[in-house]
């Protein structure tokens, strides 16, 4: 994720931009940049880390005169976050510049060809290879910036919002979107382009959000022309009143970050598959796997170090390891691993998983690990973070940024970066079967539209929430891939609301937590078909004889569990191993319904940190 603005008009264009630069932060922010034409000359300035880091560079850089430009706040997908790789990027003549938010999956291959050209790279971005396909295209046709734009974007694969400034043409700006959001504001003689509505809502009301497959030309004389990107046919612009304020923008028009990140899910976790689940060749493809498969293959076994929401992704990556690959597994908390002599040796392979990367004891973690000689590799988020840099090797999960402090989109894409490299492995091993592991592929490739459909249990879940808010005590009960869902859940509602939750193994209960159980206890049972179905219903039945109230998490159509519990939320089926990935959605979604009727802060609860940089 990144954001992108754009100014076309008869004001100063830099204030413009800034202040929208700063707005759309929330979508990445490891570099920033501005490209701004004065009439004559066109003057860029980029730098690594905040915008606010931009402002006092390019105020000494360079004159931020000019009526047009473009800017970028960046969440680095390809290349790391430094000066070199920020955006806006030239093009080879430097007559061309772009911004761009998304993923160009065949860049490696436009590269090759445009290096074949004689184009040279700076940066080892996907976007500096789109505007040399620009140029080349303009170059060799002899057209338009509109056109060459569109004949280019014909080649490309994967995702983008982009915006492409030619200094020959200083009146118009050239847009397409494609699984990147883009929005164009309509002034008086004046065009605002941006991720979202939040950059110009002061100066204007009225806005067209590009469709997918949807590229414009933006002239400061003649307005907006829309037309399709691949078959060329012109869309009449659908100019939209913006009822939203500010704040709502930024948040998607949801009320909170941690709401606007839940229904972020399907999005985010098809992103963390977006080039690498390639289901009809049957293939996974995995750089920073593949590159060191044999130390995987070699291993003895597998240690997985984290923190909070990660040790739970961590704890449901045990069982997909050991269940499809055969590795063994241990599951630890960085903090205790640290400190308690570990027995490490060189055919250990550590994977450290950290959202922000940054993690003080998940950091200290792989430290002790490579120092003892043992391979680590990273499942991070935060693009060229510390766990990130400090990893032999690694997957991103491209979750995009997460701003509410429980973590939510990080834990299902982490879960299915993890499945991912266990499906290659297991493949690998030949611990599965090639039925099996096409099986899973299907199945993984629909998890996004499954996670669509279990949000749409949201306002059952608010009157579940209604129900309970003024309990005191929970507890979550699941089994296998879903026992670690159980501990999560629960820690989602402590984290948010403050109401004490207990996590447990549901067969565990009876040695302990069923002590608990009386009329006033809320137990949410995770209880899908496939888990040890049978078995968890005998659960239920025990909770029930208690007069505990049952809040079951099934598979659709189930009828048993839908006797026994007061309340039964439904997820679509899959498979046991991906279960995780939907069960999850609901617990979610009730501590923040809980959470928002006790009226605490949702988004930045007591004492929490979104990362923990001290131990
Ligand atoms: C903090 C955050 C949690 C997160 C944990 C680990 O406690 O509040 O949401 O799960 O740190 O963070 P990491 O960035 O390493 O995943």
């Amino acid at each position: 994720m990144c954001g992108i603005v754009g100014y076309i008009g008869h004001r100063e264009a830099y204030p413009i931009i800034l202040k929208g630069l700063k707005r759309l932060e929330y979508r990445g922010y490891d570099s920033a940049g501005i490209a701004l034409f004065d009439g004559t000359d066109l003057k860029l300035s980029k730098t690594k880390g905040k915008v606010a880091n931009l402002e006092t560079k390019l105020e000494s850089e360079i004159t931020t005169h000019g009526s047009v430009g473009i800017g970028h706040t960046r969440w680095a997908t390809h290349g790391v976050p430094n000066d070199v790789n920020s955006h806006p990027h030239y093009s080879n003549s430097g007559d061309l510049v772009i911004i761009h938010n998304g993923i160009i999956e065949n860049y490696e291959s436009l590269k090759k060809e445009l290096i074949k050209r004689g184009y040279v790279f700076k940066s080892d971005t996907d976007t500096e290879v789109l505007v040399n396909l620009i140029e080349d295209v303009k170059k060799n046709e002899q057209i338009k910036l509109g056109k060459a734009v569109q004949i280019a974007l014909n080649q490309v694969v994967g995702a983008y919002a982009i915006a492409v400034f030619d200094r020959n043409k200083p009146n118009e700006i050239v847009v397409a979107r494609l699984g990147s959001p883009l929005a164009i504001g309509i002034g008086d003689d004046e065009f605002f382009i941006a991720s979202d509505a939040s950059p110009f809502i002061e100066y204007t009301k009225n806005a067209i959000y590009l469709e997918d497959e949807e590229m414009a030309i933006v002239r400061r004389d003649k307005g907006v022309k829309i037309r399709k990107i691949h078959d060329d046919s012109l869309v009449d612009p659908y100019v939209q009143e913006l009822q939203l304020n500010l704040e709502q923008i930024e948040k998607g028009g949801y009320d909170h970050f941690m709401l606007k990140e839940i229904y972020e899910q399907p999005s985010a976790i098809l992103d963390t598959f977006r080039g690498r689940l390639l289901t009809n060749e049957a293939i996974i493809k995995m750089a920073g796997v593949e590159d060191n498969m044999k130390k995987f293959l070699n291993a003895d076994r597998i240690i997985i170090v984290a923190c909070g929401t990660s040790w739970h992704a961590g704890l449901v990556a045990e069982y997909i390891f050991e269940d499809l690959a055969r590795i063994p597994v241990e599951v630890e908390y960085a903090s205790e691993f640290r400190y308690r002599n570990p027995i490490i040796t060189e055919k250990d392979v550590v994977i450290a998983i950290s959202q922000s990367g940054e993690t003080a004891d998940t950091l200290a973690a792989i430290k002790l690990a490579k120092s003892k000689g043992a391979f680590v590799f990273g499942v991070c988020n935060v693009v060229g973070s510390s766990i990130a840099r400090e990893a032999h090797a690694g997957a991103y999960t491209h979750a995009g940024p997460e701003i509410g402090v429980a973590s939510t989109k990080a834990f299902t894409t982490q879960i299915t970066v993890l499945t991912l490299i266990a499906l290659r492995l297991s493949r690998a091993k030949g611990t599965i079967s090639s039925s099996d592991y096409r099986h899973h592929l299907i199945e993984l490739e629909l998890i996004p539209d499954k996670v669509k459909k279990a949000l749409e249990s949201d306002d059952y879940v608010k009157t579940i929430a209604e129900i309970y808010k003024d309990v005191h005590n929970f507890l979550y009960l699941g089994r296998g891939y879903n026992f670690p869902v159980a501990l999560e859940g629960a820690l989602k509602l402590k984290e948010i609301s403050y109401i004490h939750a207990e996590g447990y193994p549901a067969a565990e209960m009876k040695h302990g937590p069923i002590a608990l159980i009386d009329e006033n206890m809320p137990i949410v049972v995770i209880a899908t078909k496939k888990g040890h179905y049978e078995k968890v219903v005998s659960n239920i039945q025990e909770i029930k004889s208690r007069k505990g109230k049952i809040i079951g998490i099934v598979t659709e159509g189930d009828t048993q569990v839908k006797e026994l519990a007061d309340h039964v939320i439904e997820v679509p089926e899959t498979i046991e191993s991906l279960s995780p990935l939907l069960t999850t959605i609901p617990l979610q979604l009730l501590s923040y319904h809980i959470a928002l009727m006790l009226g605490k802060n949702v988004d930045q609860p007591r004492n929490l940190a979104k990362a923990v940089t001290v131990e």
